[in-house]
């Protein structure tokens, strides 16, 4: 059996930094609260005359992730592009990446798993590679959030969380056991999709019902809702235990850990975990403080600073875990 392994990384955040006191100054809201409730300083949002939408950011991450993987654009056998927020409601992202890349007709896949989005992607790629059906295969995850969200005083604690950017990885086949990605573990649990939920743009006529029940309100239909500390206790058990799936069926130990990277949700949310497992500062890896939570490429964006700033060595125990929307959840175990 083939094994998969991460052979590039790269990441892409737009350049227009929007602190705090910035968007104190657009709705009833500051520093300290942002600063004490999620430990966001500072996020990326696309400016409306750049070039970037959530597709050429992922291209952008993309290529730096193919020529750090040395793997040529035309050897891509399957793209697999994770985010809630598309340029479009469909198609999806992938094939818009496909033709920016001019790879001709290998396949292309969105998925619409939210914050655990890259994970489910990466865990889709590592089965792909696996069975042996495919060999390179290019996984983004990319959000315009900025683009979406409700910056007046209503939406402030939603909108003060999320930002934009990229990361991808080009994910080849390895012969060497024990290496490269050893497992992947994924979770949904549908019984509250609401608790974190945006309708679809053509919901307001096919499913009545759904908006009767729908916390958002027939006034709001546009922008996310969150219901943030439901989302919160639900998060650290979640993260917790995908945590310890991962470990256990490698026979590892929570000492084993080189590197934690978990899905940039909320600072408080990582120093939970953090603190629950007894890591120290050098084995988790946070960069929420400059980001915000950029959803769908949090992981990869931290993966690879991670790997920029030499953190990451080879034969590394780096874990990844994500918890979101869904809800859904997962974690990859991956030797480095
Ligand atoms: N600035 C100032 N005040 C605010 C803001 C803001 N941006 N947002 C809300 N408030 C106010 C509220 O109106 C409320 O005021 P009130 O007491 O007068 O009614 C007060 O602050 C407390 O509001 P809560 O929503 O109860 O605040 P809480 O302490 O729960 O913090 C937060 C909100 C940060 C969203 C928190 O619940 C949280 O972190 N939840 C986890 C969810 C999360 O991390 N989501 C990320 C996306 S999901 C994922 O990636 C896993």
């Amino acid at each position: 059996m083939y094994t998969s392994r991460i052979a590039g990384m790269g990441k892409y955040v737009p350049e227009n930094i929007v602190t705090n006191d910035d968007l104190a100054e657009i709705m009833d809201t500051n520093d300290a609260w942002i600063q004490e409730r999620t430990g966001i300083q500072e996020r990326r949002h696309i400016k409306k005359d750049d070039d970037n939408t959530t597709a050429t950011m992922g291209v952008k991450a993309a290529k730096i992730a193919l020529e750090r993987a040395q793997v040529d654009k035309d050897d891509i056998d399957l793209i697999v592009f994770a985010t809630l927020s598309p340029d479009y409601y469909f198609p999806g992202c992938g094939v818009q990446v496909q033709e920016m890349l001019d790879i001709k007709t290998c396949p292309a896949l969105d998925v619409r798993n939210q914050c655990s989005g890259f994970i489910y992607g990466l865990s889709v790629a590592d089965q792909f590679i696996k069975t042996g059906m495919y060999k390179n295969i290019l996984v983004i995850g990319s959000e315009n959030h900025s683009g979406g969200l409700d910056f007046s005083t209503r939406g402030r604690s939603v909108s003060v969380i999320f930002g934009d950017g990229a990361g991808a990885a080009v994910l080849t086949r390895s012969d060497k056991d024990g290496h490269g990605i050893l497992s992947t573990h994924l979770h949904s649990e549908g019984q509250h999709a609401l608790e974190l939920s945006l309708r679809g743009p053509s919901t307001d006529y096919w499913v009545p019902e759904i908006i009767e029940e729908n916390p958002q309100g027939d006034d709001i239909p546009y922008y996310p809702y969150m219901n943030g500390q439901f989302v919160f206790k639900n998060a650290v058990v979640r993260f917790s235990e995908v945590i310890m799936e991962g470990l256990q069926a490698n026979n590892l130990q929570v000492s084993d850990i080189d590197m934690l990277i978990p899905h940039q949700a909320n600072l408080r949310i990582s120093q939970f975990i953090q603190k629950k497992f007894q890591l120290s500062d050098d084995k988790v890896y946070n960069n929420i403080q400059k980001y915000g939570n950029t959803t769908a490429a949090s992981i990869p964006i931290a993966l690879t600073e991670a790997w920029e700033e030499g953190k990451i060595k080879e034969g590394d125990t780096v874990v990844l875990a994500a918890f979101g929307s869904g809800f859904t959840w997962g974690s990859a175990v991956i030797n480095w």
